[in-house]
């Protein structure tokens, strides 16, 4: 079996890191066949498109799409948006997942293993905004469908791992949104007997988090919620630098480093390649290659502990040296 995986660098160290991850995957007794696209803001300066038509194509035609990142400028361009966001969209790559695992070293917590499960097309990111010079509004859109398919994938994934979901929403306020959220949420649990759902209200769950992240397993929510709690998590296990997510839809789905282009230190040959990497484990477990996406994790695990990372880790190794570390591991 071949597959075919569109590969996106972006910028700034998108260009660094997905590179890196390629070659990772192509050390693998896999056949894999690479298609590369171009988005974001370099591309939108040359060619006036921030995610062109050939690169839509592109991810059409291939079996799943790592994604490095692309920059933002800070305050609106006409014509530029955000590629990763339009792609979510445009594909309906309703899930976000993040994994957050406990890394050997010093800026991790011991004992976490837990996955976040982000609902990605709507609430407050649906995108409905209107504002006056005096008053601004964002309407927070939970639909029964959105809610039913991102929470039944939570449930799916439980029954892998330690078949608890946690489902985190604030309906004491937010009465009719996180009330219908919550009300679908537990209909869908019940189809999975041997899941055990709980409910958390979010606010007092992002402090458990700190508090006790190890009892939680699956943690399911809608997006500003999910993008928060998510960002806190990775926090936990050592940041940015190690942190993949994964972009699910029915047909395609997207796998990405959490962090950003990394204006500050790119073109310095010293961007940790391993969140990249770990994204490119996550593929390959989508593409049910299960045994691959382990040796990534074992490779990558294996290059930590023997302290070969970059300076965001504490290190004095490079991108190529930590490429090389975890391609030698895998072999
Ligand atoms: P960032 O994630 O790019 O960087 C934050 C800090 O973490 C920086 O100090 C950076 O050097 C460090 N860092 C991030 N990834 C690293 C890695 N792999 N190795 C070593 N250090 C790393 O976030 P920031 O600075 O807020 O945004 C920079 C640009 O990236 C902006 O234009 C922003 O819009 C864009 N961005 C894009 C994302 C995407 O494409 N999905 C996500 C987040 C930000
Ligand atoms: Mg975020």
């Amino acid at each position: 079996m071949s597959y075919r995986i569109c590969l996106i660098e972006g910028d700034g160290i998108g260009r660094e890191v997905i590179p890196a991850a390629r070659r990772v995957l192509e050390a693998l007794p896999l056949a894999l066949e690479f298609v590369t696209a171009e988005a974001g803001w370099d591309s939108f300066q040359r060619t006036g498109s921030a995610l062109p038509e050939a690169t839509l194509e592109a991810v059409r035609s291939a079996r799943a799409t790592l994604f490095g990142a692309v920059s933002s400028p800070l305050n609106p361009v006409a014509g530029y948006h955000s590629p990763i966001v339009a792609l979510r969209r445009m594909f309906n790559l309703f899930a976000n997942l993040r994994p957050v695992i406990s890394q050997p070293i010093a800026t991790s917590r011991a004992g976490i293993d837990m996955l976040i499960v982000r609902e990605n097309t709507e609430g407050l990111y649906a995108g409905r905004e209107r504002a006056t010079a005096d008053e601004a509004v964002t309407e927070r859109v939970i639909t029964r469908r959105a809610s039913e398919r991102i929470v039944r994938l939570a449930c799916q994934q439980a029954l892998q791992r330690r078949k608890k979901v946690t489902i985190a929403h604030k309906a004491n306020v937010l009465k009719a949104t996180c009330g219908l959220f919550r009300q679908v949420a537990f209909e869908v649990a019940r189809e999975f007997p041997d899941v055990q759902a709980e409910e958390a209200l979010v606010d007092s769950l992002a402090m458990r988090l700190i508090t006790e992240p190890e009892r939680f397993d699956i943690i399911v929510t809608t997006n500003l919620f999910g993008d928060i709690l998510s960002d806190e998590a990775a926090g936990l296990v050592g940041g940015l630098g190690l942190a993949p997510s994964a972009n699910i839809g029915l047909e395609q789905a997207v796998f990405e480093p959490v962090h950003g282009s990394a204006p500050d230190i790119a073109g310095k040959g010293i961007a940790n390649p391993l969140a990249a990497v770990l994204a490119a484990a996550l593929l390959l477990q989508h593409l049910n290659e299960p045994a691959s996406a382990a040796k990534i994790r074992d490779g990558v695990d294996s290059v930590i502990r023997a302290g070969c990372v970059t300076p965001d880790l504490g290190g004095t190794a490079t991108t190529a040296k930590v490429t090389n570390a975890v391609i030698e591991r895998i072999r």
